[in-house]
């Protein structure tokens, strides 16, 4: 039931006002003070409040401006109802947030349709508020299945890595282990050489070389090819310190594309985080894809949720590597070109991943972006890749994301972070490089 909060000190015109709203069904309470006033409105919240102006110990203009001050009771619409009917009076009141304003002597009627209509109000207020709630907790909802989806995303992207990554470091591996093999052989053969020469150097000491010795000699120089293993082995040896190099690297890139981060923005050196991603994703466009980098050295470090980063740069990646794969097919009969480049753009870092894929029909430009649009076949894409990448660059660092893009010639992306908080858009200042940001 709708209910009405009737505020005089005069109890025959609190009455007669009460008497006439119950005649229209509401479920009406009385006040005799404007502190009373205060309390019952608190207690009961009603849909509409009736206040008289001219009171003892507070008036109702004092009242109204409590009321307006409460964020519980703010909402509730407020009709003065004064023997004060000057024009002044009446933009007073409005002015200190009435309603409407009703003056005395009153006709019953008008009262009441001046209740109605600030019933009708109250009841829009609240569908509003409660729409707003509604909305409010869906948008939560919406974060959190977002949240929960980037994860599963990267979980997945990180399982799906592992088996190029692991044909990855099995390359250096391999030839790590040649080399040792390599080097274990060449100082074996060192090994007896030195033995003879030993021999050699005691028989000289001793005055007992002979000619047996020196051929013994010789033939270990022989069989240790001097010559091919002082070429051969510091080249071993380097290859083999740059095979371990790169599965440092390749273990480093894996240890921080997987790291699920503290959800803090910190000092990030793009090119590098970019050069990891595309390390880690090698085995995905190698096969289709020839690789070109260029990245601009004055790039700053930019404020960055590193993983998601990464990500980002991931699928964007893998959508040039498949698009150029509609187009090359397996590579053999020729590769396509992935290319990468940075660069500063006043306050942002951009980032272009260009492609010589079969680029975006415009019938579905408008759509790439959305969740789970693909056109890929079952088991290929889930149609997540953008729509994450899009959340990420746009929401959680007021960056941009976009393409440009020519059937039949390929597609570049697009993306732009800003280089510092400000430029984003963030009130709290600038961010200061190598300092984390929560
Ligand atoms: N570089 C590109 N060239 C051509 N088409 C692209 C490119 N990137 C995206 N698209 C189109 O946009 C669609 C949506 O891409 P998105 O990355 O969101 O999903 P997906 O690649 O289909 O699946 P997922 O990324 O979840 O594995 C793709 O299916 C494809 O049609
Ligand atoms: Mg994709």
């Amino acid at each position: 039931m709708t209910k009405v909060l009737v505020v005089d000190d005069n109890p025959d015109i609190a009455a007669l006002m009460a008497r006439t709203l119950k005649d229209q069904g509401y479920e009406v309470s009385v006040a005799g003070d404007g502190w009373s006033a205060l309390e019952m409105a608190s207690a009961q919240h009603p849909d509409v409040i009736l206040l008289d102006v001219v009171m003892p110990v507070m008036n109702g203009i004092e009242v109204l401006r409590r009321f307006k001050g409460d964020a519980e009771l703010r909402a509730i619409p407020v009709i003065l109802v004064t023997v004060k009917n000057e024009d002044a009076d009446i933009v007073a009141g409005l002015d200190a947030g009435a309603h409407d304003y009703v003056t005395k002597p009153f006709k019953k009627e008008i009262l009441a349709a001046r209740v109605r209509s600030a019933v009708h109000i109250k009841q829009n207020h609240d569908r509003l508020a409660r729409i707003s709630r509604q909305l409010r907790t869906e948008i939560v909802e919406r974060q959190r299945v977002q949240h929960e989806l980037a994860r599963a995303q990267k979980l997945e992207s990180i399982g799906h890595l592992a088996a190029g990554v692991a044909h990855e470091i099995n390359t250096p591996s391999q030839y790590v282990g040649d080399n040792i093999r390599f080097l274990q052989e060449a100082f074996a053969d060192f090994d007896t050489l030195l033995d003879k020469l030993d021999g050699l150097l005691e028989a000289a000491r001793q005055g007992t070389l002979s000619d047996e010795l020196f051929a013994e000699a010789e033939a270990a120089v022989g069989k240790a090819d001097i010559g091919y293993l002082t070429e051969e082995v510091p080249k071993a040896i380097e290859q083999s310190l740059e095979g371990i190099q790169r599965v440092a690297d390749i273990v480093r890139a894996m240890k921080e594309f997987a790291h699920p981060g503290d959800g803090c923005k910190q000092a990030t050196d793009l090119n590098q985080a970019i050069q990891s991603t595309l390390m880690l994703s090698r085995n995905e466009w190698k096969y289709v894809a020839e690789l070109a980098t260029e990245f601009a050295a004055d790039l700053p470090l930019v404020p960055c949720l590193r993983g998601d980063f990464n990500q980002v740069i991931l699928n964007l990646v893998i959508n040039a590597t498949q698009a150029i794969a509609m187009v090359v097919g397996d590579g053999s009969a020729g590769k396509g070109a992935l290319t990468v480049t940075t660069r500063r753009h006043g306050d942002w870092a951009e980032i272009r991943i260009r492609d010589t894929g079969a680029g975006i029909r415009e019938d579905i430009r408008e759509k790439v972006f959305d969740p789970f649009f693909t056109t890929k076949k079952v088991g290929e894409g889930t149609g997540q890749g953008l729509a994450i990448a899009h959340s990420i660059v746009v929401a959680k660092h007021g960056g941009r994301i976009w393409f440009e893009t020519e059937v039949g010639r390929g597609t570049t992306f697009i993306v732009r972070l800003p280089i510092t908080d400000q430029a984003a858009g963030n009130e709290a200042g600038r961010f200061k490089t190598a300092e984390v940001v929560c």
